[in-house]
């Protein structure tokens, strides 16, 4: 496995695998879980040569998140990385990516501002900014996206379209841990008192679950008021609860009918402590017509 830091020799690299094959990137921060992996297997599916890049991004952290101390365990990622069998790490620092004469940025649309980014501003800009120069640097034909953070998956999409880049963006299903809590690398931040609440989000889900298929026709603020104390005790704090609708997640009323949104997703942010934990389901499945 190749690893670099320059990213114009890695867009050399990856220019001259273009020429035989198809290249695949898995964007990542690092400190890697069976989630991310499971992304990487799925690249190794759609091409030839696999990147997966490793940057922890600062323009997408607030300043009063853990951008200094979010987890990092670069050896372990290699030997991951290198077992799975990556062509190249792209693994930059933070000057190989925005060297001081840096000065253009992503502005993404009112998506952005909504569901996580009303509690993180500019959160998802400075997603979009760090995607569009991967995207650019690896030459990617395909790009892997976990669903787990859907609103970043569907930022990406419409920065994709937005901008006519030439880039596949495949999503992949979130991997979950056996009792069900989706994997995260904040995961690491929790005491087991905070994981174990953290079980209260599949729970939660389920019931929502439950809720759709014994009664589409209840309203978003019925089946959001059932759910909602589930996510909330002494180790849990809500951020918000939210269902919304259509491919750009759009905002449903109190009073809309379940049954009636087109492609409904439920959204959730909780406090576990000081880690903030995100998870969410596309309800459209659970949902059938009674005689
Ligand atoms: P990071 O949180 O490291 O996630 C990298 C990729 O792994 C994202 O596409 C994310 O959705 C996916 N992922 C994380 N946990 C997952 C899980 N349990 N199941 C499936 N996929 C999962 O997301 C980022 O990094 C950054 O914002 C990035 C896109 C790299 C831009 O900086």
């Amino acid at each position: 496995m190749l690893i670099l830091n320059s990213p114009e020799v890695t867009q050399e690299t990856c220019v001259r695998w273009k020429i035989e094959s198809q290249v695949a990137l898995v964007p990542t921060m690092g400190c890697l879980h069976e989630g991310h992996l499971a992304l990487v297997r799925r690249a190794k599916e759609l091409a030839l040569k696999v990147v997966v890049s490793i940057f922890v991004n600062p323009l997408q952290f607030g300043p009063n998140e853990d951008f200094k101390k979010y987890p990092r365990a670069f050896e372990e990622d290699c030997k991951k990385l290198e077992s799975l069998g990556v062509d190249l790490l792209f693994y930059p620092t933070v000057k190989d990516l925005y060297p001081e004469s840096f000065a253009t940025k992503v502005s993404v649309g009112e998506i952005g501002h909504r569901l996580c980014g009303a509690f993180r501003p500019g959160h998802f800009d400075g997603v979009a900014t760090v995607v569009l120069k991967l995207f650019e640097v690896t030459a990617c034909d395909f790009a892997v996206f976990g669903e787990k953070d859907f609103q970043q998956l569907t930022v990406i999409q419409q920065l994709t379209r937005d901008f006519n880049l030439p880039v596949c963006v495949v999503p992949y299903p979130t991997v979950r841990a056996k009792d069900q809590v989706a994997l995260s690398s904040r995961n690491n931040y929790l005491s087991p008192k905070e994981r174990e609440a953290a079980t209260q989000i599949p729970i939660a889900f389920k019931l929502a679950q439950e809720e759709v298929t014994q009664n589409p026709r209840q309203t978003v603020e019925e089946l959001l008021k059932k759910i909602s104390p589930l996510l909330t005790s002494q180790e849990l704090k809500l951020q918000y609860l939210e269902i919304t609708q259509n491919r750009e997640l759009l905002a449903t009323q109190p009073n809309d009918c379940i049954q009636s949104l087109i492609l409904p997703h439920l959204f959730v942010a909780v406090y576990a402590g000081t880690t903030r934990l995100i998870d969410n389901l596309s309800l459209k499945g659970f949902i059938y017509e009674k005689a």
